[in-house]
């Protein structure tokens, strides 16, 4: 079989998605090492091994494994991380958290951040890797992502990131220096709107997802407990979900000297950030 004929035959099966095309580029590049250009430029055969093996993912695929979990790794900002059941997806959107960080300590040196629930250590990471100087405490609860977390430390050898695994509702302080920032992307769904989600991300840990009854669970917890670990002038920065990004504000006024929300392009509430 040439690669072209599985290529076609890649997009017929994965027409279901919006963007099959992208997927079984994707699949072909990562997983088979042929890129899109040489299926017309030059006349590639793949052997038995390669079709099962394609075969098999797009399987996976149709089933509603998302393709980030098939292929193990996906991008984010300019860095690229290590994926799969148990953790959250990486979303373009979350890159917001890393600019609003990065650009609030460009005036402060070796800067301490927080970043709670950490996940695959995306917004964490991405932040200690620009700042060598700064250093970087990641916070996660669940075992299967923390074991992401740590593996994507590894993978850059940040030395400067030091992943902690911990509840965010039962931790304690002790002996951990006061943060210049606070992040997260917290979960942050209704519990309610959970089933209803697309079938893809219901792939994704329930852990991650689930923000309890009004979604603003974790937002609460942060207030009642990590705005102490902050030092004073201090930059908060979440992402939160549509609609919410006023109720968060409401929740954290009391405490906090400025309160903003940043819509995105498609204007939806996506960050809200304080200063303390
Ligand atoms: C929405 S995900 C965000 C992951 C990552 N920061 C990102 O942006 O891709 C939320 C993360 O919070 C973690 N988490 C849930 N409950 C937690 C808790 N009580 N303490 C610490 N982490 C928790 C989940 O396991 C999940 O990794």
């Amino acid at each position: 079989m040439t690669a072209n004929e599985l290529y076609r035959f890649c997009l017929k099966e994965l027409s279901f998605t919006d963007c099959g095309d992208f997927e079984a580029s994707c699949i072909f590049e990562d997983i088979l090492n042929i890129y899109k250009n040489d299926l017309i430029t030059k006349n590639l055969q793949v052997t038995n091994q390669q079709v099962d093996l394609v075969k098999s993912l797009i399987y996976q695929r149709k089933k509603g494994r998302p393709l980030q979990y098939i292929l193990g790794k996906w991008d984010f900002y300019d860095m690229s991380f290590f994926v799969g059941e148990g953790v959250l997806i990486p979303r373009p959107e979350t890159e917001m958290l890393v600019d609003l960080a990065l650009d609030s300590i460009k005036n402060i040196q070796n800067p301490i951040i927080f970043d709670l629930c950490a996940g695959s250590g995306c917004v964490g990471l991405t932040v200690a890797k620009h700042r060598p100087d700064s250093k970087v405490y990641l916070f996660e609860k669940e075992d299967k992502a923390y074991e992401y977390l740590e593996k994507n430390t590894e993978k850059y050898s940040l030395t400067n990131a030091y992943p902690q695994k911990c509840d965010i509702f039962s931790f304690g302080f002790s002996d951990l220096p006061q943060a210049d920032v606070l992040l997260s992307n917290p979960p942050y769904i209704k519990t309610e709107e959970i089933p209803s989600l697309q079938r893809e991300v219901l792939n994704e840990p329930v852990s991650a997802l689930d923000g309890g009854s009004d979604g603003l669970d974790f937002y609460r917890c942060i207030y009642s407990k990590w705005l102490k670990a902050v030092a004073a002038g201090g930059f908060l920065a979440f992402e939160c979900g549509d609609g919410q990004g006023q109720e968060i504000c409401n929740i954290f006024k009391p405490k906090t000297v400025s309160q903003k929300i940043i819509f995105d392009f498609n204007n939806i509430d996506r960050i809200v950030t304080f200063r303390i």
